[in-house]
């Protein structure tokens, strides 16, 4: 049998649901990923065979989906740590680094996973890279839309030296900006080369007045659930 990527996404989403138990409270993703887990977390809470869950949700989109399964929800003003968060990622490195927000959330994400004393990462495993931002993709950063242009200029020319092209996210044929779930913008780095230091870039970006946040998740993840063709694998940090 060959797997669809999304029976490959399910299989890595209900296998880190076995680490949830009852009295949690959880960090629930964002993503076609996460999205299997909190499904699977509802229907655990509807069979009585989870109780006294608690999700603190990393986007509106999320939190639409926790209601309508009515898992009960918090935030982190009630909740500032959390005992675990399950969600995908758009790039996994060997560290377990992650690149995330291609789908548009990333600050609520890192708010909310940067408390979680477990934080397992789902992915299929098309999702495995060596370096981060080495894929040709976006690497997602969050910025206010207050001139937006010099924010993207000036975040280009931070890594000139990795032929850095930064473009504004806009959604479909309109060619508005895509607005995030706090009112912000997204611009899109792509990178030719190696982007080198992870936390060097990462310091640079967020020193940019005009940043709100960027889609490196480093030293975060403690647990990644690969799902492939040769079957899924748990890796602990
Ligand atoms: C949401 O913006 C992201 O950070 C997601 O966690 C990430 O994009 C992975 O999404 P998929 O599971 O849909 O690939």
């Amino acid at each position: 049998v060959i797997l669809t990527q999304d029976e490959l996404k399910k299989i890595a989403a209900y296998k880190a649901v076995e680490f949830v138990e009852s009295g949690m409270v959880l960090g629930l993703g964002t993503g076609s990923t996460a999205k299997f887990a909190v499904e699977r977390i509802g229907e655990l809470l509807r069979q009585g065979k989870l109780q006294n869950i608690v999700g603190v949700p990393t986007s509106k989109m999320t939190e639409e989906q926790a209601i309508s399964l009515g898992i009960p929800l918090s935030d982190l003003d009630s909740h500032p740590v959390l005992d675990l968060a399950i969600d995908g990622a758009d790039e996994v490195d060997p560290y377990l680094n992650l690149v995330k927000g291609r789908g548009g959330s990333l600050l609520r994400e890192k708010m909310v996973e940067g408390v979680c004393r477990k934080f397992v990462v789902i992915v299929d495993e098309s999702k495995l890279v060596k370096h981060l931002g080495g894929s040709g993709l976006a690497m997602p950063v969050e910025i206010v839309p207050f001139c937006w242009k010099f924010t993207a200029e000036r975040l280009q020319s931070l890594f000139e030296d990795s032929g850095c092209v930064a473009k504004l996210r806009t959604c479909g044929e309109n060619g508005y900006p895509f607005v995030t779930d706090n009112s912000n913008y997204i611009v899109d780095l792509y990178f030719k080369k190696d982007i080198g230091d992870l936390k060097a870039a990462s310091d640079a970006i967020l020193r940019l007045a005009g940043v709100v946040e960027h889609g490196m998740f480093l030293d975060m993840a403690t647990t990644l659930i690969v799902a492939g063709k040769h079957g899924v694998t748990v890796k602990n940090k």
